[in-house]
């Protein structure tokens, strides 16, 4: 057998500011070869999880420990994400994919605009996870807006993924107001047809949300945004945090543009972490879910072995003070219409 898998220490949080539980302090990663997790953390009852599996590879057995959140249509969101933007299609998305799964990630961020969902497919298929241990969302692109634009693009979005359901389906961005509530109603609609298990958006402001909850019948139970100390949208947080809407953060590492940050520096310097790790590490006690990307494995690893440390509240005050309204790549929330 080639892995052997475990869970482990729970604990539940009501406080959303407390969604990410410490997990008992442990190893880093290692291992290249995987495993299977035991699906027992997904029949949960608490809003939080802290979980512990191996991976073992010729070296021998490690423990990677995780959190998972859960969502507010009762599944459970694996605390990191790989995220796969800009990891080209073929050799280096699948590789991505591959390395990440074998490193302990259990949870694949992709688009139908990347390119590559294909890929992401393949590599799940292929890292011998079975399918109900890896969390897998892809988001609508815009040019499928309308209800049967919609509907052919989440069947098409199965049959590129290899995958009789998606765990989750965004829409990508607010898009075109006109048609936006008919795109929801398909997305329920898979919902019912046993084709996605969660729905959620990405990119909505507060009014966006607002707009949506006059015509939607589920509501959506993740926002994706951009979300890192220097983009922190307060409006949004407070209101997903009041709805139970669980915030994801994209480009948590603000596309590696501030990794020399002085302050950041300093902070992982004291704490013997990396500035990525202080990131994603903010990300998390904020109650964020991040979704890094990275195609070394290297830096997959460390960027996984973030709970085994914690930031005081005076670092997490001097993160939080370095806001600046940087935009890294797009901004739907500022510039599309409600
Ligand atoms: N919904 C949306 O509109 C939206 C928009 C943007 C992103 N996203 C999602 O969020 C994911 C992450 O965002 P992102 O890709 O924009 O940016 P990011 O994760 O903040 O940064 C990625 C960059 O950081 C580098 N990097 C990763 N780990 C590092 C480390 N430990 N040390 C140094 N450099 C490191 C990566 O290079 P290497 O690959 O060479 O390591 C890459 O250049 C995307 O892949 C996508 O899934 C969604």
């Amino acid at each position: 057998m080639r892995v052997a898998l475990l869970l482990l220490a729970l604990m539940s949080v009501t406080d959303a500011r407390e969604q990410q539980p410490k997990c008992p302090a442990q190893t880093s990663l290692f291992g290249a070869a995987l495993q299977s997790l035991e699906s027992a953390w997904l029949r949960s009852a608490e809003n939080t999880r802290c979980w512990s599996f191996a991976v073992k590879d010729t070296d021998g057995e490690e423990t990677v420990n995780m959190n998972a959140v859960r969502l507010n249509s009762g599944h459970m969101l694996p605390s990191v994400g790989l995220g796969v933007y800009k990891s080209a299609s073929g050799g280096e998305c699948y590789q991505a994919v591959l390395s990440a799964l074998k490193l302990g990630y259990r949870h694949i961020d992709t688009a139908q605009i990347y390119g590559n969902e294909a890929d992401v497919g393949r590599a799940v298929a292929d890292s011998g996870l079975p399918r109900d241990q890896v969390f897998i969302t892809t988001k609508m692109w815009t040019s499928n807006w309308g209800f049967d634009k919609a509907a052919a693009g989440i069947r098409q979005s199965l049959a590129e993924l290899g995958t009789p359901y998606v765990d989750l389906f965004l829409l990508h961005a607010p898009g075109d107001p006109a048609t936006r509530a008919d795109t929801w109603r398909a997305l329920e609609e898979a919902v019912r047809e046993g084709l996605i298990r969660s729905i959620g958006v990405s990119n909505f402001g507060v009014p966006h949300l607002l707009k949506l909850a006059e015509t939607a019948s589920v509501k959506p139970a993740v926002n994706q945004i951009e979300l890192h100390p220097w983009q922190q949208r307060p409006d949004v947080e407070a209101h997903c945090r009041a709805e139970g809407i669980v915030l994801e953060a994209y480009s948590p590492l603000a596309k590696a543009q501030k990794l020399g940050d002085p302050v950041v520096r300093q902070v992982a310097e004291r704490l013997g972490v990396t500035p990525a790790q202080v990131l994603l590490r903010w990300s998390l006690q904020k109650g964020f879910v991040p979704l890094p990307k990275s195609n070394s494995p290297d830096r997959q690893r460390s960027n996984l072995d973030v709970f085994r440390f914690e930031l005081g509240a005076e670092d997490m005050a001097t993160l939080d003070g370095l806001e600046s309204g940087l935009v890294t790549g797009w901004d739907p929330i500022a510039n599309n219409p409600v």
